[in-house]
């Protein structure tokens, strides 16, 4: 528990943002089981802990949502958003959107992936500074997610500013959530409705036509609701959080030239120097479950109805499971972090990430091979979700 003179870490106050590191290392010590009473919440800090709350759905549920504010508010969970939900209805869900979100879809994407930000940084290359975030990184997962879907490319840049509206929150505050927020499935609707009489080879037109059985043991296809609320979710859950990835990427290695250089002489290092950047700087430090059941931790008894935060930053960098976890190193062994979360919900996009991730940064080293960050004007997003780059400018040469 925290007392007076203990950590104190608090997920809306952007001084702790912009260096909780030093705060988790405090509660991993101090407070394992860290309750802060202003926001009445609790929160795990330790790699053992995080790792075994996460599956253990039927203890820290998902059915109230992955984030504070979402469980906070008494509001009723729209049906069918797959972050949202415990199994089983969650599995029946998550496997109907698998079949079609398949390894061999998002190798597929590839070449247009490639050439989408070949373009991108080709435009940027005879300049003397840009802004990373605005001018390329955020342009590249929405784009993406257009692609996947089979969006025009005229309607891609609404879709992805309708997305990070619903999680921006001005500093110090919580997000505002109405149930409105977490319905609106009105971004798409068009697009459907279009999709469905001129099937082709996206994702969209998969799900038109994909047959499963439902909760009810009755074989049908999915009601346009569905698929909307399925393509709302992806979107959602695939846009801010790779562009943050490749704001990250340029921004740890700005700091860490050797590193950067030798990622320029071999770039077959460069998946695990991803690796290494989604362990040090995931983009989403905490995810929120709801307590379902009573349960003993450290002495105490977390009582039902309970938020826990569970910190995967701090989780990613605890002593006991990484030597060194404070120090970036792309050589570093890998065989697992929490970024993407474990068990029930692990991120389903998490190789379409790396991918991106990949490709991104590859272009990004071919074509400027050394930048300085102007720290100055550089500045954290504002979210309560999310930590990374809102603008990160940089000079290249
Ligand atoms: C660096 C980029 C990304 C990060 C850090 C990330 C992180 C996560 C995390 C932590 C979860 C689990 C949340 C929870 O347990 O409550 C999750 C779930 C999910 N992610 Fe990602 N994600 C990323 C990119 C993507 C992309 C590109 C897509 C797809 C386009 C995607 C689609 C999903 C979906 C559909 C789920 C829900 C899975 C379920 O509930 O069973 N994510 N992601």
């Amino acid at each position: 528990m925290s007392s007076d003179s203990g950590p104190y870490w608090d997920p809306f106050d952007r001084e702790i943002a912009a260096d909780p590191y030093p705060v988790y290392q405090r509660m991993r010590a101090e407070a394992p089981l860290y309750y802060n009473d202003r926001h009445e919440f609790y929160a795990l800090t330790h790699w053992d802990d995080v790792d075994r709350s996460f599956t253990d759905w039927q203890t820290f549920s998902s059915s109230r949502g992955p984030i504070l504010e979402i469980i906070k508010s008494d509001i009723e969970i729209p049906p069918g958003t797959l972050l949202m939900e415990d199994p089983p209805i969650h599995d029946l869900h998550r496997s109907l959107l698998s079949r079609v979100f398949t390894p061999r879809r998002i190798a597929s994407l590839e070449p247009e992936i490639r050439e989408f930000c070949e373009r991108g940084l080709r435009e940027l290359a005879d300049r003397d500074s840009f802004e990373v975030m605005t001018e390329f990184a955020n342009d590249v997962p929405m784009r993406v997610i257009g692609m996947l879907l089979g969006i025009p490319e005229q309607d891609q840049v609404a879709v992805r500013a309708r997305a990070d509206a619903k999680l921006r929150t001005k500093p110090g505050e919580a997000m505002q959530v109405s149930k409105r927020a977490l319905t609106d499935t009105d971004l798409f609707a068009d697009y459907i409705d279009w999709r469905a009489k001129n099937p082709s080879n996206d994702l969209m037109t998969e799900l038109l036509r994909a047959e499963f059985v439902d909760e009810n043991g009755v074989t049908r296809t999915l009601t346009r609701h569905e698929i909307l609320t399925y393509v709302t979710v992806l979107a959602g859950a695939g846009n801010e959080t790779t562009a943050r990835l490749i704001g990250w990427l340029v921004a740890v290695l700005d700091r860490h030239p050797d590193q950067r250089k030798e990622l320029v002489a071999d770039p077959s290092l460069i998946p695990n120097a991803i690796e290494e950047t989604l362990r040090y700087e995931p983009t989403g430090h905490a995810i929120a479950r709801y307590v379902a059941r009573d349960i003993e931790l450290y002495g105490e008894t977390v009582p039902t109805g309970s938020a826990m935060m569970l910190i995967v930053a701090s989780a990613n960098r605890d002593e006991k499971r990484w030597p060194d976890g404070d120090r970036f190193d792309i050589h570093r062994t890998i065989s697992q972090h929490l970024t993407f979360a474990i068990g029930t919900h692990y991120c389903l996009g998490a190789a379409l990430a790396r991918l991106e991730g990949k490709i991104a940064l590859e272009g990004i080293l071919q074509h400027f091979p050394t930048w300085e960050v102007d720290w100055d004007n550089a500045a954290l997003s504002c979210t309560s979700t999310m930590r990374g780059w809102e603008t990160l400018p940089i000079s290249v040469g």
